[in-house]
């Protein structure tokens, strides 16, 4: 995205703010031009599909007016002001995911505005507040749209290959029911029951970033139908918005479809300073003391429909499986069959541009609670327990080297 159109991003988001009185929080100082690392193309696409991807970026950046089918209720009007410049988001735009847990049973409370609170509304409706039943909630910050393309290109079995136990870790893949509009591919392995393997999202609960996009209209923005969800999020506080004079579907297939290539076809983040010592020292660390059993390095994609996507071999560590994390990371709120205290291996590529789309802090982990690298290894329990402890065993300087590292990727 044009840094021009960033800046406009905000001011228009700031201004929707302010009319709406809904959102009392400041945004962070805007984000640093990073707009050549974090932004561009994967290398190799034709002409048609570079015009496609554009046609997904405006999208992506396009702030939804409720003429354009925003809410009634929303969090935000853009893809873009979450995923700030695709990079990674803060805690001030996080999504708070709720429910309720009585005897150990988990429920999203959809009747009661679950799963995602959607907490600003257009003009003359009610934005939601979490509902008394809520007795659980987590938050989450956005991750990097970075990339992305190549992790939905993989087959189920080479994140199979991974999974259970090994080293000391036991990674599960979540088996999720597929949505209705999901068309299987040759990647896709599903199990007997019918499920296909999550690969995206914190707990890794969407199979295809098509999943993703159609949720992120509806419950991410807030209330954008298309043609696979036409189901309208409201106030159940307040019942139906009546004065929706917009047609639905409010985008149309192509719409989605521009945005599935926007996502598929953005770039891997680039590596920085790959040939200093410490970062090369660092990595070995970081191999040596098994971080690298989880936050896996190399993976290879098969075929695929973008030629440019097709037998490349990309550095995302991560296995994208679940792993227990122990109850620090324990938020109590599940999802399809992963546990609260499970969580995907965050892909730790483009973690060393997290800074500059949050506005120089750093906010790592699901809910951005650790401020820097360390602090984000100290929170790593449960099956990461050992690797913590032997990350603090370190002398300071090697620690440094794994930091060296990290800010790297
Ligand atoms: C309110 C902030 C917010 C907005 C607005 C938002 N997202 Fe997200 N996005 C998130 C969060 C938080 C997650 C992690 C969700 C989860 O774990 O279920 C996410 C996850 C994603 C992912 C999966 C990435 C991965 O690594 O698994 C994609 C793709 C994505 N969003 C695309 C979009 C698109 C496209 C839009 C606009 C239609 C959008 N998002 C709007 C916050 C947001
Ligand atoms: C058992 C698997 C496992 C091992 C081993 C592991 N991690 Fe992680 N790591 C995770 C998971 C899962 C998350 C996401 C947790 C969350 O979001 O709350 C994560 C998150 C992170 C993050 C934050 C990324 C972000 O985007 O916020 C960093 C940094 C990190 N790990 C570094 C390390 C380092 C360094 C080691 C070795 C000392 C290590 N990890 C070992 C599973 C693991």
């Amino acid at each position: 995205m044009k840094t021009k159109l960033k800046y406009k991003v905000i001011i228009a988001i700031t201004l929707i703010a302010i009319t709406m009185g809904a959102c009392q929080k400041l945004f962070p100082p805007a984000p640093k031009a990073n707009d050549d690392i974090s932004q561009g193309v994967v290398p190799g696409l034709t002409t048609y599909q570079l015009q496609e991807h554009a046609l997904g970026d405006d999208e992506f950046s396009q702030i939804f007016t409720p003429q354009q089918g925003l809410g009634p209720v929303f969090n935000q009007a853009s893809c873009n002001s979450c995923h700030i410049g695709n990079g990674k988001g803060d805690p001030v735009t996080s999504l708070t995911r709720f429910g309720n847990v009585t005897n150990g049973v988990f429920d999203s409370l959809t009747n009661e505005g679950g799963p995602d609170l959607l907490s600003n509304a257009i003009p003359g409706y009610l934005g939601e507040v979490l509902p008394p039943n809520a007795n659980v909630s987590v938050h989450l910050i956005a991750p990097v749209v970075m990339g992305l393309g190549f992790i939905a290109a993989l087959s189920d079995s080479s994140i199979l290959a991974n999974a259970y136990p090994h080293d000391g870790v036991s990674g599960v893949p979540n088996y999720i029911y597929p949505t209705s509009f999901f068309v299987p591919q040759g990647i896709n392995t599903p199990n007997r029951a019918g499920q296909c393997i999550g690969r995206f999202g914190k707990k890794a609960t969407r199979v295809t970033l098509q999943d993703q996009v159609v949720f992120a209209l509806s419950q991410d923005l807030g209330g954008v139908t298309c043609d696979y969800n036409m189901v309208k999020p409201y106030n159940y506080l307040v019942g139906p918005y009546t004065g929706n004079d917009v047609q639905d579907p409010d985008v149309s297939v192509g719409f989605v479809n521009h945005l599935v290539m926007y996502l598929r076809t953005n770039k891997v983040p680039p590596r920085r300073n790959t040939n200093d010592a410490d970062v090369i020292a660092g990595e070995q660390l970081f191999t040596q003391i098994g971080c690298i059993s989880c936050h896996i390095s190399t993976f290879t994609t098969p075929q695929s429909d973008i030629a440019a996507l097709s037998y490349q071999t990309f550095h995302p560590y991560s296995d994208f499986l679940l792993h227990n994390m122990g109850s620090g990371l324990d938020d109590g709120v599940p999802e399809g069959s992963a546990q609260s205290f499970q969580w995907r291996t965050a892909p730790l590529w483009g973690v060393g541009l997290a800074g500059n789309a949050q506005g120089g802090q750093l906010f790592l982990l699901h809910d951005g609670r650790a401020n820097s690298f360390i602090a984000a290894i100290s929170f790593h329990g449960g099956e990461a327990d050992s690797r913590r402890t032997a990350f603090f065993a370190l002398t300071q300087q090697q620690q440094q080297q794994i930091v060296k590292f990290l800010s790297s990727l």
